[in-house]
């Protein structure tokens, strides 16, 4: 009876919050903080510069947020080193050798996941934001002024278009379904435009690192000048 109940449960709690696994709960409690914190203590504008967690506004975090979490780059991670589950395709235990049933793509956080390829739509239009706020920081002034500020905002954005653009999903829009290139109109070109993603793709665990490294720095950077600190000066003119 009691087994019953417990397998009732698990059908509507991820089963990864119903095990002793300090490393989910850190992950769990390092995402409520940092979430918590950015909208708590807001940091939208200093001197023509706009934080790129709040652009074009915060209430477009948690579409960001949910693109990132369900990366198939951070996916392979958290899914390694933080559930510890599943370790490979033919791995069926966990790396501390506790046995759990695999329940492959029909748990909740899969199906959760599942919902990247829309999460990538939003991304998508959020993308020029980024350069507008580049923009912004250029003509602060009201004349054109280039400060380590905007140089940090325009690799911000670099680093986030690669991201997005390497992603996955994109690829398999792209071309990834195509049987045949040949057999449909503009194949050809179609084709040029898949093998180029793919190079992208192909380095897209690094643009996501990377660009996640690079939005936290520039949240600091901005909360560094807004404090005092004298990290900012005029490249040209
Ligand atoms: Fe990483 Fe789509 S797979 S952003």
């Amino acid at each position: 009876m009691e087994a019953n109940s417990n397998i009732g449960l698990r059908r509507f709690i991820p089963v990864e919050f119903t095990e002793h696994n300090l490393r989910f709960y850190s992950f769990v409690l390092l995402l409520v903080v940092g979430i918590g914190g950015l909208m708590l203590f807001p940091m939208h504008e200093f001197k023509g510069y706009i934080d790129p967690f709040y652009s074009p506004t915060i209430l477009i975090l948690p579409l960001v947020g949910l693109y990132r979490l369900t990366c198939y780059a951070y996916r392979k991670d958290y899914n390694r080193h933080v559930f510890k589950h599943p370790l490979a395709c033919p791995a069926y235990g966990r790396m501390d050798y506790r046995p759990r049933e695999y329940t492959g793509e029909t748990s909740t956080i899969f199906k959760v996941e599942n919902l990247h390829r829309y999460f990538l739509y939003g991304s998508i239009a959020v993308l020029p934001f980024f350069y507008y706020d580049v923009y912004v920081s250029l003509f602060y002034t009201g004349s054109f002024i280039f400060r380590l500020g905007s140089l940090i905002l325009l690799i911000n954005s670099i680093t986030i278009t690669l991201y997005v653009l390497s992603c996955h999903s994109l690829r398999s829009l792209v071309g990834g379904r195509m049987d045949c290139y040949s057999c449909v109109k503009g194949g050809h070109a179609l084709k040029k435009v898949y093998n180029g993603q793919s190079i992208l793709n192909s380095h897209h665990e690094a643009f996501a690192w990377l660009s996640l490294i690079i939005i936290v720095f520039v949240d600091l950077y901005l909360r560094g000048l807004a404090a005092g600190l004298p990290i900012d000066f005029r490249l040209i003119p």
